[in-house]
């Protein structure tokens, strides 16, 4: 299967923040966002592998900032690294002022998505070849990031999750 670059699986979702998705500060209700930025990743995984996908988790999200209602949000995915079936999908979301135009990005998320066939069985999908310098940073991080993900999970051992020891204990007492 040939690689793919990042930005062939960009997705940019553009939207209003109305009444009706906000909290009672007047604020984007968080699931409300947690959904936009799903929606944009599970396209962003189908572009990147032409295969159904489904949500296996979310691995992070940062709410860092608040955005208040009639903003204009822009949720941007791209996978940021494949493995076999899974795809770890990152996804930045900016706010635009109504004057100046000018973009501040409020808040991120980790997911990740694997892609199945018609009967939900997970199917392999291409490599991903970094380009610019922030995509060689996600690609680099993603091992451990699936690590992390697993062992919350209960699915890997964490005597095994040789990545993620290493962040803690360094690549010498990891030997
Ligand atoms: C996601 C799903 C297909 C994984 O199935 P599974 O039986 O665990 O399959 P596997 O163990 O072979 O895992 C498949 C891949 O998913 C990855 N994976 C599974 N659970 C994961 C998790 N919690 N975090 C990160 N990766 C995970 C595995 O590491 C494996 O990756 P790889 O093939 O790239 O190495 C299955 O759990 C599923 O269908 N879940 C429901 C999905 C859904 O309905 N989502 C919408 C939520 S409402």
């Amino acid at each position: 299967m040939t690689a793919k670059t990042p930005i062939e699986s960009l997705t940019v979702l553009t939207d209003l923040v109305l009444p009706g998705e906000t909290n009672y500060l007047d604020n984007l209700f968080g699931g409300e966002l947690l959904a936009r930025m799903d929606r944009a990743c599970s396209i962003a995984a189908r572009r990147h592998s032409r295969r159904i996908v489904v949500t296996a988790s979310v691995n992070h999200v940062a709410f860092s900032k608040a955005v208040p209602v009639g903003s204009v949000v822009t949720v941007e995915a791209k996978v940021s690294r494949a493995f076999n079936s899974s795809m770890e999908i990152y996804v930045d979301v900016w706010t635009e002022d109504r004057q100046s135009g000018v973009k501040t990005k409020v808040n991120e998320g980790i997911y990740t998505f694997v892609a199945v066939d018609e009967t939900g069985r997970p199917v392999p999908v291409a490599q991903i070849v970094p380009e610019t310098e922030l995509e060689k940073k996600r690609y680099d991080g993603a091992l451990r990031r699936k690590e992390l993900s697993l062992v919350l999970a209960g699915k890997l051992d964490p005597k095994e999750a040789t990545e993620l020891k290493a962040v803690f204990l360094g690549k010498e007492e990891e030997k």
